[in-house]
């Protein structure tokens, strides 16, 4: 069958889906395709294997015509795909889960641990020649180890990063999610608390939400004006989750210490002034950028389209509710 990967991806998910007998065709730009060059790409495929900035709706899976079977996205978040418009198609949509996880939640630690050591602003301040020697007040930041962490959204990256702070940095876990984790709270003394305890209580905070119309800018001046003056914000979900302006005033004016973002709200735009501000870390949306996950989540995605396409259940449907 016709399978249509938007974006070249590790080679070893498209050697699956080839030795499964399949006919891959995979887009000859290194660069997300327009609007209008994924509406002709995807003609006649029976699978498509997305990435998370191609934005596929109704009508690019009517373009595709109605052999689609399904979408299989190159990303454990799903935000660009309109998942009632596959609902209503029969098409069914998979994910990437689990395999990026530890990737993300060391990517998160990262931000936080460079932010409170102002590791990024010591780096620049040091190839820049300003460095004249040893200084009792140079450059100094926010211990990590014994703090308290807040989770914001405790489903797979949010509890291994709890584990991660709570084992290795002997911090106190406070999280939000809808329900207690009731394993990991008697593992490691995790909390369930409200937001806005969590807001004002927490050195470090960590989002790990999915971008949705109730969590597009969760974050916003009345959120950032009640966490500490010490806190250190970080984003590795979704952009839009956080209202990036106002988290340029929050820097600016100093309602936290310093804040890390892997996503941005307009990627890839940065609001502009962000990246002037000393107290932000800021990487390109690479959180499960490492070699391995970047191979996993390749044979993940190609297994789930494999499965759908011999009529089988995929191991990571996502679940229209
Ligand atoms: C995802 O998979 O959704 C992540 O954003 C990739 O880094």
């Amino acid at each position: 069958m016709k399978i249509f990967v938007t974006r070249k991806i590790p080679q070893v998910g498209l050697d699956l889906l080839k030795q499964a007998g399949h006919e891959v065709a995979v887009s000859e730009f290194d660069r997300p395709l327009t609007r209008e060059e994924l509406m002709q790409k995807v003609a006649a495929a029976d699978a498509i294997l997305s990435q998370l900035v191609d934005k596929i709706d109704g009508e690019v899976m009517d373009m595709a015509g109605k052999q689609l079977k399904v979408i299989a996205n190159y990303a454990v978040g799903y935000d660009n795909l309109n998942l009632k418009d596959a609902e209503s198609r029969h098409i069914l949509v998979t994910n990437t889960p689990d395999v990026l996880t530890d990737a993300v939640a060391d990517h998160a630690f990262a931000l936080m641990m460079a932010a409170a050591r102002r590791v990024v602003e010591s780096d620049r301040f040091s190839r820049a020649g300003k460095y004249t020697g040893w200084q009792p007040f140079l450059l100094l930041g926010q211990d990590v180890h014994g703090k308290t962490m807040g989770i914001v959204g405790m489903g797979r990256i949010g509890s291994t990063l709890a584990a991660r702070a709570a084992k290795g940095f002997g911090m106190k876990v406070l999280y939000t999610d809808q329900k207690d984790n009731a394993q990991l709270d008697s593992e490691i003394g995790s909390k369930r608390v409200e937001l806005n305890e969590l807001l004002k209580t927490a050195d470090f905070i960590s989002v790990h939400v999915p971008l949705l119309p109730e969590t597009r800018h969760m974050f916003s001046s009345k959120q950032f004006e009640m966490m500490k003056k010490t806190a250190v914000f970080v984003n590795t979900s979704r952009g839009p989750v956080v209202d990036e302006q106002a988290l340029l005033d929050a820097l600016k004016k100093g309602d936290i210490f310093g804040a890390g973002i892997d996503v941005w709200e307009f990627e890839p735009k940065l609001t502009p002034g962000l990246a002037e501000l000393e107290n932000i870390v800021i990487t390109p949306h690479t959180a499960s950028a490492t070699i391995e996950a970047r191979d996993n989540m390749s044979r993940v995605a190609a297994e789930n389209i494999i499965a759908v396409l011999k009529g089988e259940q995929p191991p990571n449907l996502v679940k229209i509710t």
